[in-house]
Parts: structure tokens; C-alpha cells; sequence
């Protein structure tokens, strides 16, 4: 089944932990925790002392590190409590030397990749990661449109994870409402991320029982 991760990005700041708590309450899987540094995307939003109180809550984070130098940064993220570190793979570095770093801190290990940046560099990396998280959208900011030349993207590390065997999940990050989804799960995301159009929606359990209906229709034999 479909995984969903809201983005707190698109929440009401003014009341986090009931924000976060609603989210939950419609089903959601994870939080997704935006992080940005001004430097790596030009915004700037939240960092480790939030999530630490964003993992309080009753779901395990999911935290997407849009930061240079993210090395620096793993072992405070992974105290603050995450589950989920993903860096960008554009971010630079030793990229198997911070995966491996985050999996040493006891959290998933996952690699984000923009828009513009091909699949190849995931190929001797595969056994580091437990995610793979397409960008649908430039990073940097939330109620973007999805590019829809990036779906081709999504299909082909489905089917590069599943010629390795790896059982990585493949999150997609965007742009994501009920149509886009759908088209996203279609093309192998297993992990969607929706923050505008989750959190802007009069009914949270609405969106994500849709999105549970379109996995269903895309998955027959799950049904069985
Ligand atoms: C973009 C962020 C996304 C963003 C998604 O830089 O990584 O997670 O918040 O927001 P929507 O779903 O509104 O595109
Ligand atoms: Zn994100």
C-alpha cells in the first residue's frame, strides 16, 4: 500500500502539533520535514530543535535535508529524533560515506535527486539506501506544479530498484494532489509527499483515501 507523507511545510505553524496530529488522524504514514539553508535552496525554514518537538508527535519523521554540507548535520537530526534522513545528491560530498553515516545513527538512509540530475549516480549506491526520492518540483518551495518530465525518472529507478532487488522505497516530492499521484504511483512511487494540497484540503482523510483508491486500482493483486 501507498505510503503518505505530509509536508509540515504547508501546516498552520501557529498550531504545529494539532496540524500534525490531524494529518495522522487522516491516515498519514510520515511527517515530511522540510529542511533549508538558505544556501542549497533560497529559502530557509526549520531545523533540528523542531523536529524535535515535531517528533513528539504520534508520527515518525521524515526528514529532507535541503542543505549543503548535510554530513555535518546527520548526527544532530538523528538525536532530534528522525527516522528518515534523506541528503541531495547534488548537496556533494562523500555521498556513501553520510548514507552509511545516517544507517550508523539507527535511521533510514535516503537520496533525493532534482529534477535536473539523472538516475546514474544512484547505480553504486543501491545497497546504502532505503529510499529514493525523486524531486517533482525544484526544491526551495512548497505549492509548486509537478514537471511532468520527471515521471519518466520515477519509472526508470522503479525499475532500477527492482532489477537490483533492493527494497528501497521510491518517494516522489512535488506537486502531488489526486491527479498527480495517481500518475506518480503509475509510474512506481511507493511514498507519496503532499503538502499544499494535503494540508490546504477541507478533508485530509478525503485526499488520502484517494490516494489509498488510486494505489488499489494500480495493485489489484494487493486486494486479493
Ligand atoms: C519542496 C519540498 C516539498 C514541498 C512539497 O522543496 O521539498 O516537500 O513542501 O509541497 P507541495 O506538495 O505543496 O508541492
Ligand atoms: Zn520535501
Amino acid at each position: 500500500m501507498v505510503k503518505v507523507a505530509p509536508s509540515l511545510l504547508a501546516a498552520d505553524f501557529r498550531v504545529m502539533g494539532a496540524e500534525i496530529e490531524r494529518v495522522a488522524a487522516a491516515g498519514a504514514d510520515y511527517l515530511h520535514f522540510d529542511v533549508m539553508d538558505g544556501a542549497f535552496v533560497p529559502e530557509i525554514s526549520f531545523g533540528s530543535g523542531i523536529l524535535k518537538w515535531a517528533a513528539k508527535g504520534p508520527l515518525p519523521v521524515d526528514a529532507h535535508l535541503m542543505i549543503e554540507r548535510p554530513e555535518a548535520q546527520v548526527a544532530n537530526f538523528a538525536k532530534a529524533g528522525a527516522k528518515i534522513i534523506t541528503i541531495h545528491a547534488e548537496a556533494g560530498g562523500h555521498l556513501h560515506r553520510t548514507l552509511s553515516l545516517i544507517r550508523e545513527h539507527g535511521c533510514l538512509a535516503g537520496l533525493a535527486l532534482n529534477p535536473a540530475t539523472t538516475p546514474d549516480c544512484l547505480r553504486y549506491l543501491l545497497p546504502s539506501l532505503d529510499l529514493v526520492l525523486v524531486m517533482t518540483v525544484n526544491p526551495g518551495y512548497g505549492g509548486q506544479k509537478m514537471i511532468p518530465e520527471c515521471l519518466d525518472k520515477i519509472a526508470e529507478i522503479r525499475s532500477m530498484l527492482d532489477r537490483a532487488g533492493s527494497k528501497a522505497m521510491l518517494e516522489v516530492d512535488g506537486g502531488a494532489n489526486t491527479v498527480t499521484a495517481a500518475e506518480m504511483m503509475r509510474h512506481g512511487a511507493d511514498v507519496i509527499v503532499a503538502g499544499s494540497a494535503l494540508f490546504g484540503a477541507d478533508d485530509a482523510k478525503g485526499f488520502i483515501d484517494s490516494l489509498r483508491a488510486s494505489w488499489r486500482q494500480l495493485h489489484p493483486e494487493e486486494n486479493a
